[in-house]
C-alpha cells in the first residue's frame, strides 16, 4: 500500500474534517492533508451551536479508537455529558459547564436550576463553579466563548513558564490527561511537554496508563501522538521501578483544585507518584490556570473527593473508587499557572 492510501477520505467534523491513517483519526482545518494539524481544535473538543442550539462534545470515552462527536441539547444533557465523562478535566467541565449555562439562557429555561444542575454534575474540580460564577451576569455565548479563549491562552502561559523547568533530554513522567482535551485546547502538564518539546528540551515521556478510565494511555497518549512528542505508556505500577532505575527526571501533572496553602486534588494515583518521586529525589511540578485555585478552601482536607460508581472497577466485587486524591504542598516543587512559577510556602506565593 502507497503512503497516499493510507490516508482514509476526509470525513467532516463541525466546520473541521477528520482524516484516518491507519487507526489514528486526525483533526484537520482544511481539506489538504499537509493541514493535519498537530494540536486540537477548541472548537472540536468543546462548542456552542446556536442554531439547533447545543452544545457539542467531542466524546472523549471513545477516544482514541474513534472521533464521534456528543449534542446536548440541554443544561441536564450537558450536566450528564460531565457526569459520565464525556467531557473531562478540570478546565474543560468549566467551560462545558458554562456553555451549557449559555445553552440554558438561548431556551428559555430557568437559569438558577441550570446552574444548579451544573454545578452539581461533578465535586472535585472547583473550575466547574468557578466558570459558572463568570457566567452569571452574563450567560451569553459570547461569555463562554471568551471563557474558552482565555482558558486556552492561559495555558499557552502557563505552559511557558514551565518549560523553563525543563533541561535538555528531560525524561518526563505524566499522569492522567492534562491536555488540549482536558481543557478545551492545548493543555496544562501536556501543554508544558508540547512548549519544552518545541523548544528541544524534552527526550520523552512516560504515560501512566491512569486507571481506572485510562485517561492516559487513551487521551495523553493520543495527543502526544499526534503532536510527534516521543512517548511511552507505562502501567501506573510501574512509575517506581523505573523512578528508581533513573529513567525519570521530572514529574509533571495538571490539578483540579488547589487549596490555599498548595495542597493538590488530582486524578487519583497522583499522590502515590508525589510520595515516588520525593523519595527517590525527582521534582514533581503541577501545572495548572488560575482558575482551578481555591483560596476559599484553606488546605486539603476541606477538598471534596469525588467517589465514582464502583462499577467502573468492577461489578464482581464490593469495590471503592474515588476519583482524586490530594498531594500534600509540601511534596510539590513548584506550582506553575498563567502568572508565573510559584514556590513555597505557598499561601503566600499564589495569594
Ligand atoms: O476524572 P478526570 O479525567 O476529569 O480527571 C482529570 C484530572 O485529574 C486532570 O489531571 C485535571 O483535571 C487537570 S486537567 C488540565
Amino acid at each position: 500500500m502507497s503512503e497516499s492510501e493510507k490516508w482514509a477520505a476526509l470525513e467532516p467534523f463541525g466546520r473541521f474534517g477528520i482524516v484516518s491513517y491507519g487507526h489514528v483519526r486526525y483533526l484537520v482545518p482544511d481539506v489538504a492533508l499537509q493541514d493535519v494539524t498537530h494540536e486540537l481544535a477548541p472548537e472540536g473538543i468543546v462548542r456552542l451551536e446556536v442554531d439547533g442550539p447545543a452544545v457539542v462534545l467531542l466524546d472523549q470515552r471513545r477516544l482514541p479508537d474513534e472521533v464521534v462527536e456528543v449534542r446536548c441539547g440541554s443544561a441536564a444533557e450537558v450536566a450528564a455529558a460531565i457526569r459520565d465523562m464525556a467531557v473531562r478535566g478540570a478546565p474543560a467541565i468549566g467551560i462545558a459547564a458554562a456553555y451549557g449555562l449559555a445553552l440554558a439562557a438561548l431556551r428559555g429555561d430557568d437559569l438558577a436550576e441550570a446552574e444548579h444542575v451544573l454545578a452539581a454534575a461533578r465535586p472535585t474540580a472547583v473550575n466547574l463553579p468557578w466558570a459558572l460564577a463568570r457566567m452569571r451576569d452574563d450567560p451569553t455565548p459570547e461569555r463562554a466563548r471568551g471563557l474558552h479563549e482565555e482558558e486556552v491562552d492561559r495555558c499557552r502561559r502557563m505552559a511557558a513558564h514551565a518549560a523553563e523547568l525543563f533541561r535538555p533530554g528531560t525524561r518526563a513522567l505524566t499522569h492522567c490527561n492534562a491536555g488540549g482535551l482536558a481543557t478545551g485546547g492545548y493543555g496544562s502538564a501536556v501543554g508544558a511537554l508540547r512548549a519544552a518539546a518545541e523548544r528541544g528540551l524534552l527526550e520523552c515521556v512516560l504515560v501512566d496508563e491512569t486507571r481506572p478510565l485510562l485517561q492516559g494511555s487513551r487521551l495523553t497518549a493520543w495527543e502526544l501522538e499526534q503532536a510527534g512528542i516521543p512517548h511511552a505508556v507505562i502501567a501506573d505500577s510501574a512509575a517506581g521501578s523505573l523512578m528508581a532505575r533513573g529513567e525519570v527526571d521530572l514529574v509533571v501533572t495538571g490539578a483540579d483544585r488547589i487549596a490555599a496553602n498548595g495542597d493538590t486534588a488530582n486524578k487519583i494515583g497522583t499522590y502515590s507518584l508525589a510520595v515516588l518521586a520525593a523519595h527517590h529525589g525527582i521534582l514533581f511540578y503541577v501545572v495548572a490556570p488560575s482558575s482551578t485555585l481555591d483560596p476559599h478552601t484553606p488546605d486539603g482536607s476541606g477538598i471534596p473527593i469525588e467517589e465514582r460508581d464502583p462499577a467502573e472497577l468492577t461489578t464482581r466485587f464490593p469495590a471503592r473508587n474515588p476519583a482524586f486524591d490530594v498531594t500534600p504542598a509540601g511534596l510539590i516543587a513548584a506550582i506553575v499557572t498563567e502568572d508565573g512559577v510559584h514556590r513555597a510556602p505557598y499561601a503566600e506565593s499564589l495569594a
